[in-house]
C-alpha cells in the first residue's frame, strides 16, 4: 500500500528531516509512528499523503508515485486518503456539516444522502449537537473532531493521523483511538504519529520508531514501545 525506498527529505533551508527510510507498510495495517519531537514522525506522513515530494529515494502510494503523477491522478491518490492533520484546513466560512460534506460531494454523494453520512460521521465524533457551528466558534478539541470526522466520513482506504489526540482529553482520546481501530478492523489501513503513551497502547499495532530522520520498526501488537 506504502512503499518508501532509500528516501530522503531535505527542506529549502537545508535541514535534513528524513534519510535513508526504508518503510513497506501493508493493506490493512495499523502502524503507529514514535519518536521525539523533530524526529521526522510528520515528514513521514506528509510523503505518505503526498502533500511533500521526497528529495531522494522512491515514494510509492497505491502502487503509484506521487513524483510521477499529473496533478488530476494525484488527486485521485488523495481522494483515497483521509489526513488528520492539526494544520489541515477547515472551510471557516462554511458550518461543520458543510465541512463534512465536502470530501463525500467530491466522491460524488449528494442531497439527502450526503447529509445522512455527514450527520453519521459528526455524531461519531461526539459532534452530533453542533452541526451548525462554524470551525471558529468550537473549541480546540472540536475542531480536531470535525477534522477527524471530514478525514474518515468518504471511508477512505489509508488513514493517515498526526498526533491525533493532541487537543483531547482522555475520554475523548480514547474514542478516537477506538474509531481508528474500527477502521482498521474493516480493512482500512491506518498510520498515526503520537506522543500520548495511552493512546498509542490503546491503537496496539505496529511500532515504528522514527529517529534522527531514521524509521525502525520495534515491535507490533503493542510491544516493544519502549520509547
Ligand atoms: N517546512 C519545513 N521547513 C524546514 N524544516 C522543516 C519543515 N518541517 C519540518 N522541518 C524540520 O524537519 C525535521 C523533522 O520535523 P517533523 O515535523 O517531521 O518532526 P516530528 O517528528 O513530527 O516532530 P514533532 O513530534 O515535534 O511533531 C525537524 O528538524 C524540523 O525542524
Ligand atoms: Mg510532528
Amino acid at each position: 500500500m506504502i512503499s518508501l525506498r532509500r528516501v530522503g527529505k531535505r527542506y529549502a533551508d537545508g535541514s535534513e528531516a528524513l534519510r535513508e527510510v526504508d518503510l513497506q507498510i501493508a493493506g490493512g495495517e495499523m502502524v503507529v509512528l514514535l519518536g521525539p519531537s523533530g524526529a521526522g514522525k510528520s515528514t513521514l506522513l506528509r510523503l505518505m499523503g503526498g502533500i511533500e515530494r521526497a528529495s531522494s529515494g522512491t515514494v510509492e502510494i497505491f502502487g503509484q508515485n506521487p513524483a510521477q503523477l499529473d496533478a488530476g491522478r494525484l488527486a485521485l491518490v488523495r481522494q483515497q486518503i483521509g489526513l488528520i492533520f492539526e494544520d489541515f484546513k477547515l472551510l471557516h466560512d462554511r458550518n461543520a456539516l458543510q465541512n463534512v460534506l465536502v470530501p463525500l460531494e467530491i466522491a460524488g454523494y449528494r442531497g439527502a444522502e450526503a447529509r445522512k453520512r455527514a450527520r453519521a460521521a459528526l455524531e461519531k465524533v461526539g459532534l452530533g449537537d453542533r452541526e451548525s457551528a462554524r470551525p471558529d466558534n468550537l473549541s480546540g478539541g472540536e475542531q480536531q473532531r470535525l477534522c477527524i470526522a471530514r478525514a474518515v466520513v468518504s471511508r477512505p482506504a489509508l488513514i493517515l493521523a498526526d498526533e491525533p489526540s493532541g487537543n483531547l482529553d482522555a475520554a475523548q482520546a480514547a474514542a478516537i483511538a477506538d474509531m481508528l481501530k474500527a477502521f482498521n478492523a474493516i480493512g482500512t489501513t491506518v498510520v498515526v504519529a503520537t506522543h500520548d503513551p495511552l493512546f498509542r497502547d490503546r491503537l496496539a499495532g505496529r511500532a515504528v520508531k522514527v529517529e534522527a530522520g531514521r524509521a525502525y520498526t520495534v515491535g507490533s501488537g503493542g510491544k516493544g514501545w519502549v520509547t
